[in-house]
């Protein structure tokens, strides 16, 4: 079991610091919503990552937005907007980000500077299965992680983890609601042996009875949902829930992390490796991403063609419904228990602070990292222990980028304040 320990959120007695929630800890009615992270709030906590199970009610998140066949290339940043400045409108942004990209001959480039924790981009179109495809340079270097991932608002996951210590082969690896099952990770070699200075095609064909992992073409891995019957519990422990794609390129390696995080990335980041000294960053190289979205299984519930939504906080497949209502919330301070809460008011005084947007303390794959140490029992850890001693550079860049409604920068700079007290959590496993 893992607990946080914020000795400084303690010392400051901030009283914008973010009550924590989980699956048996839910989040307040004044703060509903339990962000991707662990903690209570209002506005981007209720839309992607808004955990259902940990929020005040299943109502609490906001309607996912459906799924969109779409192929992504990067020659500008017009379909991506700052986790500061989203308010659930996927047809205005395809993606949301924090940290540091840089757009380079039509690619993305995801990048690390020193002590900091690394990019995360994340598709707000949810995907309920479906087709993802990247072209993918991985970073390199032990300890330095790139993750491209689905993962769902309850944790279940599938992903492609590159450890910048084996550039011959590409980690894979599933989760069912955030359960950890050390068994279900597997390891892909990569022709040619070189994941950092080849581009290759990876892809995750997630179907409502299998999945695959495929590289260049190639099935790499499939696995079966039967396969994942729980005789005890009687249910499959297959991912099933509609997911966000998301793109990571984190410090898994960071010194402050737990010891089994560090040795599955291979070690110790070298913040004085020769990628931070040439280019002053670590970076993972990103070029087309495509998605084509399966049509919803048998027997679901559907009402419209705007949005998923939970019916249930059991969160399997059969409690996913597709509906017409709306994703997009009318201000930070607003919910899915009042969508158009603030919305004719410029300044969204409604929001209290931080705790309006979640901070992603870096490029934390979101979910679950290989950690094998710290039997971490959500997606909060991982992330969390991702958060090294600078979080600061990260959390610049947020309050410097923002150029909206003072209100906004105000909010945009108290989160990177937090984003530095977040940085020095402590992770205690008890
Ligand atoms: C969806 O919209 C209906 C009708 O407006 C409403 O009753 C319901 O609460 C909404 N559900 C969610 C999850 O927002
Ligand atoms: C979302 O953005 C699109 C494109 O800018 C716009 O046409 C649409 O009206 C917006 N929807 C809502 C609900 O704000
Ligand atoms: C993956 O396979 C390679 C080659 O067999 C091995 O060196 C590496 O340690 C493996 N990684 C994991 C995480 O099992
Ligand atoms: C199967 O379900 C039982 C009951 O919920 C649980 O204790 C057990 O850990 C599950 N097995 C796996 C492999 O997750
Ligand atoms: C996406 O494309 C697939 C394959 O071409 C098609 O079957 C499906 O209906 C499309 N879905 C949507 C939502 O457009
Ligand atoms: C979604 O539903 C609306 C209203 O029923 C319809 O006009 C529209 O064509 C549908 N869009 C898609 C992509 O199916
Ligand atoms: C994780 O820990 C378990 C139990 O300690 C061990 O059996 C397993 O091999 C470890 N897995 C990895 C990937 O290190």
């Amino acid at each position: 079991m893992v607990r946080f320990v914020t000795p400084l959120l303690a010392l400051s007695a901030t009283a914008w610091a973010a009550a924590s929630c989980s699956t048996s800890s839910q989040c307040p009615e004044d703060k509903p919503c339990c962000s991707q992270y662990g903690e209570c709030g209002t506005g981007a906590y209720c839309l992607g990552g808004c955990d259902p199970q940990s929020s005040f009610s299943t109502e609490s998140c906001a309607p996912m937005p459906v799924c969109e066949n779409k192929s992504y290339t990067w020659d500008n940043d017009d379909n991506v907007a700052l986790n500061t400045k989203y308010l659930g409108n996927a047809s205005e942004s395809d993606w949301t980000y924090s940290g540091f990209p840089k757009y380079e001959d039509g690619n993305l480039i995801m990048t690390m500077p020193k002590n900091s924790v690394g990019t995360l981009f994340a598709n707000n179109h949810y995907i309920w299965y479906g087709k993802i495809s990247g072209k993918i340079k991985s970073s390199r270097g032990q300890g330095v992680v790139t993750a491209f991932i689905l993962l769902s608002d309850v944790k279940d996951e599938i992903d492609y983890e590159f450890v910048g210590a084996d550039l011959a082969n590409v980690q894979t690896n599933y989760y069912w609601q955030g359960v950890l099952d050390w068994h279900n990770s597997g390891n892909a070699s990569v022709d040619g042996g070189d994941t950092f200075n080849d581009w290759h095609t990876y892809e995750i064909d997630w179907q409502p009875e299998q999945t695959q992992w495929i590289v260049d073409g190639e099935v790499k891995r499939t696995l079966k949902k039967s396969d994942t019957w729980n005789e005890t519990a009687n249910r499959y422990q297959y991912p099933q829930t509609p997911a966000r794609l998301q793109m990571s390129l984190w410090p898994a390696g960071q010194a402050s992390n737990a010891q089994g995080t560090i040795d599955w990335a291979g070690g110790e980041i070298d913040w004085d490796s020769e990628d931070i000294k040439d280019k002053g960053y670590y970076y993972a190289t990103i070029g087309q991403v495509d998605v084509t979205c399966y049509s919803a299984p048998e027997g679901i519930s559907t009402s419209g063609n705007t949005s998923y939504i939970y019916t249930s906080d059991t969160a399997l497949q059969a409690d996913v419904a597709i509906t017409g209502n709306d994703t997009v919330l009318g201000s930070l301070g607003a919910t899915g228990l009042d969508m158009d809460l603030g919305a004719d008011s410029s300044s969204s005084a409604t929001s209290s602070g931080s705790d309006s947007v979640p901070t992603s303390s870096g490029g934390g794959s979101g979910g679950m990292s290989g950690d094998n140490a710290s039997s971490s029992s959500g997606s909060g850890s991982s992330t969390s222990s991702s958060s090294g001693s600078a979080a600061t550079t990260s959390g610049f860049d947020q309050g410097t980028d923002t150029n909206g409604a003072p209100a906004v920068n105000e909010r945009a700079l108290r989160g990177s304040l937090f984003a530095v007290l977040v940085a020095v959590v402590v992770l205690v496993t008890l």
